[in-house]
C-alpha cells in the first residue's frame, strides 16, 4: 500500500511539474524546469524579459543539449510594453565556402549523412551574437550576469531527465563516431542514467570566457580558433573569416489579423510568419467554429490551407538578402482568397503523384517564451535543427554544432530531413541563410498582449503554432486546452496527413479516407511553450506542453 501511495505521489508531482503556472510578476515556459527558474531569478534580480530569454537560452545550452546550444542559431520576437514588436534573426549561415551542389555525388546524388552528421552539416552558428545583440538593444541587465546561471549548472552538473536518457540513448550511434561528442556526453563510455548528474566542464571554461570577453571571443577570440580547427580537422568548412563576419539582423514581423486578433510572427528567413499568415487568413474564410473541433470538415479545410502554404513555401521562400520574394503577393488578398477558392469542399486535392520519405522522430528545436510585470514579452525559438544537431562538438569547447545545412534545399525536388522539398529559392550559397519553419508568435488584441507562443517540430513547427491559435480562438479553448488538444499536419509533400497517436477517430479516419486523404499516425507533434496574459492583465499563465519535459516557472 505504501508503494503505491509513493509511487502515486511521485507521478503527480512529475504530472504537476509539467502543468501550467499561475504567476502575477512575470513567467517563463520553456524546455526544462532549470532553465524556467533561472529565467524567473533574473526577472526577480530586476531583469526584464528580454535579460530573462537570454539567460534561460544560454541555461538551456547547458541543460536540454538536444537543442538548447550556442552553437546553433534562431530567431526572437520581442514586445515592448507600448506593444512595438520587432524580431531578431540569429540564424545560421552557410559558410563563404559552401557549394550549392556540396551534399551531392558525381551522378548529382544527395549523399547519405553529408548535410546532417558531423562537421560537414554546420551551419555558422548565431545564437551568441543574437542574445548579445538584444541585451545592447531591448536588455537592461550585464551580459556577464546573465551567463552566470548557465556556467554554475555547467560546472556543478544537472540531473538527467528521461527525454535526456533517452535521446543520449537514441543518438549514440551518431555521437560516438567523435571523441569530444563521448568524453562531454557518454562520461565512463555509458549513456547517462535517469537522475545522473551531468556536468560540462569544458562548455563551462568557453561559457566563461564568453562572460568575461563578450560574444566578441566566440566569433574572434580563442573560442573560434578553437571551433574552427575542431571543424576543419574533421571534414567540416566553416574558417575564421566566417565567424568574424557573422551578423545579427534586426527585421520587421510578418503582422496580420485573425479574427480580430493582431499577431506577429516571424518573417523570413523563417518561412513560419509567412506560412502561419497564409494558412491561417484561408481558414478565415471558412466557419470553423461552426463545423467544431475534430470535425471532418475542419481537418479537411485546416489540411487544404496547409498544404497550400507548403506548396508556395517550397517554391518562393528563401533567405531574402539573396532572393527576391514577392512577400506582398504571398500575403495580398487576391492570393488568399485565390487559395481559399481553390478548396474542393466535397474532396481532397491530391498534391502530386510522388511519394517521398515519411517524417523523422529525431526533429528537435526548442521554444521558450517570457514575460514580465512591466509588458515586456518575448517569444524565442532556437535549434541546432534535429536532435543533438550534427552530433559533433568541437574539440575541448564543449561546444555541440548545428546540422542547419540540411535546411537548405540541397537538391531540388528532394526532400530534406524533415520531408520538406525546397527549390531555387532556398538552394544553398555562400554566407546564405538557410530556409527555417521556426514561429515564434505573439498575439495581441486591442492593443494588449494576450499569448505568447512556439514551439520546436521541423517542418510540423507552422502547423502546431496554427492549431493551437485555432484552437482558442475558433474553438474557445483555453491555453491549457489548446496546447494539449491533438496535433495533426499535412505539409503539402508527402501527400498525407501526419496525424498524432489518439488524435482521430476511427471514424473520422474512415470519413477522411472516403475524402481522399490518406493518414499516417506519428509519434508526438510539437512541444509547445506559451504564456497568456488574463484578460484583466492580472495574471500570467505560462503553460509548458506536456509532451516532452517541458515546465513553468512564475513569480
Ligand atoms: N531547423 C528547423 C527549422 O529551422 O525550421
Amino acid at each position: 500500500m505504501k508503494k503505491i501511495v509513493i509511487s502515486f505521489l511521485l507521478l503527480s508531482s512529475f504530472i504537476w511539474a509539467q502543468n501550467f503556472q499561475v504567476g502575477k510578476n512575470g513567467a517563463v515556459a520553456s524546455a526544462s524546469k532549470q532553465a524556467s527558474d533561472v529565467g524567473i531569478e533574473v526577472l526577480k534580480n530586476g531583469g526584464n524579459a528580454v535579460d530573462a530569454a537570454i539567460a534561460v537560452g544560454f541555461a538551456l545550452a547547458v541543460v536540454y543539449p538536444p537543442a538548447g546550444n550556442i552553437g546553433g542559431g534562431g530567431f526572437m520576437l520581442i514586445c515592448s510594453p507600448e506593444g512595438e514588436v520587432t524580431a531578431i534573426d540569429f540564424r545560421e549561415k552557410a559558410s563563404r565556402s559552401a557549394r550549392r551542389d556540396m551534399y551531392l555525388d558525381e551522378s548529382g546524388n544527395p549523399v547519405d549523412g553529408w548535410s546532417t552528421e558531423g562537421a560537414l552539416a554546420v551551419g555558422v552558428p548565431g545564437s551568441v551574437a543574437g542574445y548579445e545583440y538584444a541585451l545592447q538593444h531591448y536588455g537592461s541587465m550585464k551580459w556577464n550576469e546573465l551567463l552566470a546561471p548557465a556556467i554554475k549548472l555547467a560546472e556543478d552538473g544537472f540531473p538527467v531527465s528521461y527525454y535526456i536518457h533517452e535521446g543520449l540513448r537514441d543518438h549514440q550511434k551518431l555521437m560516438r563516431r567523435f571523441p569530444a561528442s563521448v568524453e562531454m556526453f557518454y562520461q565512463n563510455d555509458s549513456v547517462p542514467d535517469i537522475g545522473d548528474t551531468l556536468r560540462f566542464s569544458d562548455l563551462a571554461v568557453t561559457l566563461k570566457r564568453i562572460a568575461k570577453q563578450g560574444a566578441g571571443e566566440f566569433y574572434r577570440g580563442r573560442t573560434a580558433k578553437r571551433l574552427v580547427k575542431a571543424v576543419r580537422d574533421n571534414g567540416g568548412i566553416i574558417d575564421l573569416w566566417d565567424l568574424q563576419h557573422y551578423e545579427v539582423k534586426e527585421r520587421k514581423p510578418i503582422r496580420f489579423t485573425y479574427r480580430g486578433y493582431d499577431i506577429f510572427s516571424m518573417p523570413l528567413p523563417s518561412s513560419g510568419g509567412i506560412c502561419l499568415a497564409q494558412i491561417l487568413k484561408v481558414v478565415e474564410q471558412f466557419p470553423l467554429a461552426e463545423y467544431g473541433f475534430q470535425a471532418l470538415q475542419s481537418i479537411r479545410i485546416i489540411t487544404e490551407a496547409e498544404r497550400r502554404a507548403y506548396a508556395n513555401r517550397a517554391h518562393y521562400l528563401g533567405d531574402p538578402d539573396f532572393i527576391s520574394v514577392p512577400v506582398d503577393y504571398l500575403l495580398s488578398d487576391e492570393l488568399i482568397r485565390a487559395m481559399a477558392k481553390s478548396i474542393d469542399l466535397t474532396k481532397a486535392t491530391p498534391s502530386c503523384e510522388v511519394d517521398h520519405a515519411p517524417l523523422p522522430k529525431s526533429e528537435e528545436t526548442t521554444h521558450f517564451s517570457v514575460v514580465d510585470k512591466d509588458g515586456w514579452a518575448v517569444a524565442v525559438t532556437t535549434t541546432l535543427n534535429s536532435a543533438y544537431g550534427s552530433g559533433f562538438v568541437a574539440g575541448k569547447t564543449g561546444i555541440l554544432l548545428n546540422n542547419e545545412m540540411d535546411d537548405f534545399s540541397i537538391k531540388t525536388g528532394m526532400p530534406n530531413m524533415y520531408g520538406l522539398v525546397g527549390a531555387e529559392a532556398n538552394a544553398i550559397q555562400p554566407q546564405k541563410r538557410m530556409l527555417s519553419s521556426m514561429t515564434p508568435t505573439i498575439v495581441c488584441r486591442n492593443d494588449s498582449l494576450m499569448w505568447v507562443l512556439g514551439t520546436p517540430g521541423g517542418g510540423t513547427i507552422i502547423t502546431t503554432v496554427v492549431q493551437v491559435l485555432i484552437n482558442m480562438i475558433d474553438y474557445n479553448m483555453t491555453l491549457v486546452q489548446a496546447v494539449d488538444a491533438p496535433r495533426f499536419h499535412h505539409q503539402w509533400l508527402p501527400d498525407v496527413i501526419f496525424a498524432e497517436k489518439y488524435s482521430f477517430s476511427p471514424d473520422l479516419i474512415d470519413l477522411l479516407q472516403a475524402k481522399g486523404y490518406t493518414i499516417r499516425k506519428r509519434s508526438s507533434i510539437g512541444d509547445v511553450n506559451a504564456i497568456a496574459v488574463d484578460r484583466d492583465n492580472k495574471y500570467y499563465i505560462a503553460v509548458p506542453d506536456k509532451r516532452r519535459q517541458s515546465a513553468a516557472s512564475v513569480y
